[in-house]
């Protein structure tokens, strides 16, 4: 067991907390927001993560997690100081690291031994940068002899909880081999799933250079983004010649190779990440005055498909202005309140833009602050009363069972735009609607085959 700091309650820090607690070690979460800080303790987590309250309620009630505002009390209760801060994206694209700077210039009194443990996503380089401004900050830099460990996280909003205890991997970094093994030992009950609901299946432990971890990162989410930019990229072919790029993604995700995860098509990714980690990633390269044209093209075919997504509305209305669109689906993507980046309020505000009359519904979302023209109700069915086109915008499970022929029933208008690819298009179609899918020329294909035949 050993003794942990968290600093900061967001999504990363919070699961981090939680599930460190749940493993069995001792906890403190540091919270300087006052009100973030009194849901935390009466064990309310302030936004949507599956399983997490549960976890936080059963660290309270264990004793192994508690939370405060005070540096001082996180530094003298803990041993190792997981570093969870946002790094959101600065006006560049490089990562604003306020937030992190403040922590750390608040830690460094209080500095003994610690080890730093860098989670929140940070520039390829911050380790040192980190290093740096602790023993500016530290009182007597002779007598602190602390380290800095970075060990990326490979969270998945949604399945947060789940992804930190049962991970594929988890990659440690540094270049004090000593450091390497505290923050291992931490990690040990997950790295041999030894805790309360483990799967048995042992993740792989990384033990590598501090740049290095920090560039898995990355690595990771720049591959994935590019992967669905890839994908969609396809769908635009398939489009053109007539195939479907369902049954594509399919067939080459069965190379195991490829593999079949993040392949599916779609109005494209947003969420806090790829977009903020992408442009994070070419702004390094700019720096060293050199370029990445693959990571700028997988940006650029994401905003692509966006625009995309107007253009075919617009070619199937002809007109915008005046029109009734109803939008399933806000959330970046199921399982999640989060807006960040979310493709269907981008697309909802250029809608708007262009005069359209809209309106949404989500399982959880119910506010768009910076979009108070988007009307927002609570029945699918009611979101779509009236509308000339329905666009289908997060892949919610629950869209799949809709009753096509009551949603028809309450347009005036007939057109599905279905930005996931969710449902069968012969079943959309025999509900009395249009349906337009992402790069499924194939159907029209076919069909035009059948009507000629
Ligand atoms: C992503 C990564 O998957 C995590 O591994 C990483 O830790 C996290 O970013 C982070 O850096 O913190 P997340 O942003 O929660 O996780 O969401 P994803 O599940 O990766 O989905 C991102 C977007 O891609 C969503 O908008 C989703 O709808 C879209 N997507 C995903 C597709 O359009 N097609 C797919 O095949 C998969």
């Amino acid at each position: 067991m050993r003794r942990i700091g968290v600093v900061g309650s967001g999504y990363v820090g919070t699961v981090v907390a939680a599930c460190l607690a749940h493993v069995g070690h001792e906890v403190i979460g540091l919270e300087v927001d006052p009100e973030k800080l009194g849901c935390l303790a009466r064990g309310e987590v302030p936004f949507f993560e599956s399983g997490l309250r549960e976890l936080v309620l059963e660290g309270l009630g264990s004793g192994r997690l508690r939370f405060t505002h005070d540096p001082a009390e996180t530094m003298r209760s803990s041993q190792v100081v997981f570093l969870c801060v946002g790094t959101p994206s600065g006006g560049d694209g490089r990562p604003d690291m306020t937030a992190a700077e403040n922590a750390a210039r608040s830690l460094a009194p209080h500095v003994e031994d610690h080890v730093f443990v860098t989670k929140s996503t940070v520039p390829i380089g911050s380790g040192q940068w980190l290093q740096s401004i602790l023993e500016d900050a530290a009182p007597d830099p002779a007598w602190a002899s602390f380290s800095v460990v970075s060990n990326p996280e490979f969270l998945r909003e949604g399945t947060a909880v789940h992804d930190f205890l049962h991970p594929d991997r988890v990659v440690i970094g540094s270049d004090d081999p000593a450091a390497l093994d505290v923050v291992a030992d931490v990690y040990a009950p997950i790295v041999d799933q030894f805790f309360p609901g483990s799967n048995g299946r042992r993740p792989t432990l990384i033990r590598t250079g501090q740049a290095t971890a920090e560039t898995i990162k990355y690595a990771a989410n720049a591959f994935l983004a590019t992967k669905i930019s890839f994908i969609n990229e396809l769908a635009s072919i398939c489009e053109l010649v007539g195939a479907d790029v369902t049954e594509v993604a399919t067939a080459i995700g069965l190379d195991h190779r490829i593999g079949s995860a993040f392949l599916r098509a779609g109005i494209g990714w947003g969420g806090s990440c790829f977009g903020k980690d992408l442009r994070a990633l070419v702004a390094t390269v700019d720096e060293y005055g050199t370029d990445a044209p693959l990571l700028r093209a997988a940006i650029e075919v994401n905003e692509r498909r966006r625009s995309l997504t107007v253009e075919t509305l617009r070619r199937s209305l002809k007109t915008i202005r005046g029109r009734r669109i109803a939008i399933f689906g806000l959330a970046f993507k199921p399982g999640t309140d989060d807006l960040r980046d979310a493709p269907a309020v981008d697309i909802a505000r250029r809608l708007l833009n262009a005069g359209a009359l809209v309106t949404a519904y989500d399982p959880i979302v119910r506010n768009v602050a910076d979009l108070p023209m988007l009307r927002i109700v609570d029945d699918p069915y009611d979101a779509a009363d009236r509308a000339d086109a329905v666009l289908v915008a997060t892949e919610w499970e629950e869209f799949v069972g809709l009753d096509l022929d009551a949603l028809r029933r309450r347009m005036r208008g007939g057109i599905l735009l279905d930005g996931r690819n969710l449902f069968d298009p012969a079943a959309v179609e025999s509900a009395g609607l249009t349906y337009h899918g992402v790069g499924r020329g194939a159907r029209r294909h076919a069909r035009a085959g059948s009507h000629s035949a």
